[in-house]
This record gives structure tokens, sequence and C-alpha cells, in this order.
């Protein structure tokens, strides 16, 4: 299993503390940014992570900003990537059990550490089940397609 994590300057606080916990697991988890706690624009950061997971079959992610809404939107829009914006251990637990997300999203000016971690391993230790939530996964990437066919023509 491999992580990547991005952040905003809202989230860049929790992110050593995250990079601590995953590695703590025996994890590998690569810090994509930013490197201080300036200002920057979450949408750069959701990007990047989403970009880093979907050309690294297999990985996941981890992205933080104040709400976790601004960069779960941008990663979201990133084709084949589910993003999933989580609150606790449950929203983590059935966002990669349903919704087979591979990028957990939340926000530091939300959640408490103790959270936090409870939400990582919930994601971690959560296999997708398939079955009929496969098909309404599929149903998520045939809106990607179709999206992708009308972004083909804006320019
Ligand atoms: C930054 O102030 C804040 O807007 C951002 O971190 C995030 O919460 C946006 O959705």
């Amino acid at each position: 299993m491999k992580f990547y994590i991005a952040t905003d300057h809202a989230g860049f606080h929790y992110k050593e503390q995250v990079k601590d916990y995953i590695k703590s697991k025996g994890i590998e988890i690569i810090d994509l940014g930013p490197d201080s706690a300036d200002r920057v624009d979450y949408p750069d950061y959701g990007k990047k992570c989403a970009e880093a997971v979907k050309n690294d079959e297999g990985s996941f992610g981890i992205i933080i900003c104040g709400t976790g809404i601004g960069i779960s939107m941008a990663a979201n829009k990133v084709e084949g990537i589910r993003a999933a914006l989580c609150h606790d251990a449950y929203t983590a637990t059935m966002a990669r059990a349903h919704n087979n997300a591979q990028i957990l999203a939340f926000g530091e000016r939300v959640v408490g550490m103790g959270v936090v971690q409870s939400m990582i391993d919930a994601f971690i230790e959560t296999e997708f089940e398939g079955g009929r939530h496969a098909a309404r996964v599929e149903k998520i990437n045939e809106i990607d397609k179709e999206r992708c066919s009308y972004g083909a023509d804006i320019k």
C-alpha cells in the first residue's frame, strides 16, 4: 500500500502528524507539498494528489484543506478519481466499502487528530465490497467519460 499526501496552507499543520501516523503502520507516504504554511491555492494541491494517484495504479491519497471541501472538489475533477470528504470513521469506512474511493479528504478546521487517525484506520482496513456497488461506481465512471467528451469541445 502506498499513499500520496497534499494539503493547502489550512491543512498544512496536520500533514507531518498524518505522515508520521501512516509511517508508523509501515506504509509508504509521499509528500506532494506544500513545504510551508505560506498561503497556497487548494485546487493546485487537490489536482496534484489526484494526478499522482491516477498515474500510480493501486495507490491512495490523503488531501487536507480547511474544510476538506475545496480540495476534494478539485481532486474529483481528475478523471477516474473518487475523493471522499469524510468526517468520521463511518464515512471513511463507507467511502472504501461502497464508493471505492482512492482519496480520503478532510478538513483540519473540522476534525481533531483522534478522529483523523480513526478515519485513516478505517480507510486502510476497509476493502471495496464490489457487487452492486461496482455497478454504481461504473455509473460514476460513465459520467466522467461524458464530461471528458464535453471537455474536448471547450478550449
Ligand atoms: C482557505 O482559507 C480555505 O478556504 C480552504 O482551506 C478550504 O477550506 C476550501 O475549501
